[in-house]
């Protein structure tokens, strides 16, 4: 079975639900990039400080400020046992980078999986997006919802939303999705590790083609 992954799609095409469920099946380590940099957001680092302006806007952060944060993982023994990134790399330089980082540690890259969503269902999912701001589950209205209105199975937390799900932000980190993070599936392509998934049916359906594709 392929352990060695990295995760790319359109926002809201289900990365971190299903990294969430593989990274648990396979006793892998599930790093989200999205995650580390809301979390310094919250904590106000100055990686958090710079990034928490283009995030809100739906644009990038720098790529050097991503490059740098990942290559301190990749050269620390946290993914020795398999990885899935999700949300890293989100653009050529960052792929190229990404690369040259495993060659130099010896690490090789099994499979770059690309989850296919159409724009509309991609809108539809954020916009009833929900998480728990204690342990980061993720629910959404009205495919998973929580048992209690408003508030996380696990921990009692009251749910909120992000704010880069608002609907003028989704449509734009649509067209930098298209315009930036678009052009690294042809670098995979090349690589030849690429592969596809369409990820429009429930998450259960999803994970499944997943393991497929995996082996
Ligand atoms: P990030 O957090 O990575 O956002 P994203 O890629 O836009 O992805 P999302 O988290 O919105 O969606 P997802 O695909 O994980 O879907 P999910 O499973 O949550 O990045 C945020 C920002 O950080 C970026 O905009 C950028 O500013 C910055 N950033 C991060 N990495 C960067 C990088 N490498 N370089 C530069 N900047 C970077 O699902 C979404 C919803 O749909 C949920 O409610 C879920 O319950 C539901 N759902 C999931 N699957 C299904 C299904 N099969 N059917 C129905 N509903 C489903």
């Amino acid at each position: 079975m392929k352990k060695n992954l990295v995760f790319l799609g359109p926002p809201g095409s289900g990365k971190g639900t299903q990294a969430v469920k593989l990274a648990q099946k396979l006793n892998i380590a599930h790093l989200s990039t999205g995650d580390i940099l809301r979390n310094a957001v919250k904590e106000g680092t100055r990686l958090g400080k710079e990034a928490e302006r283009y995030m809100k806007n739906g644009e990038l952060v720098p790529d050097h400020l991503l490059i740098d944060l990942i290559e301190s993982k990749v050269a620390s023994s946290e993914l020795n046992d398999g990885f899935i990134l999700d949300g890293f790399p989100r653009t050529v330089p960052q792929a190229k980078n990404l690369k040259e980082m495993f060659d130099k540690n010896g690490v090789s890259l099994e499979a770059a999986i690309l989850f296919q969503v159409a724009d509309n269902e991609v809108v539809k999912r954020l916009s009833g997006r929900w998480f728990c701001p204690k342990c980061q589950a993720t629910y959404n209205y009205p495919t998973n919802v929580p048992r209690r209105e408003g508030v996380c199975d696990h921990d009692g937390a009251e749910l909120q939303r992000r704010p880069d799900d608002e609907e003028s932000v989704v449509r734009n980190r649509l067209e930098v999705y298209k315009k930036q993070t678009q052009p690294i599936e042809d670098f995979y392509r090349e690589e030849s590790v690429l592969t596809e998934i369409k990820a429009e049916g429930s998450p259960e359906e999803v994970f499944q083609a997943l393991l497929r594709e995996i082996g």
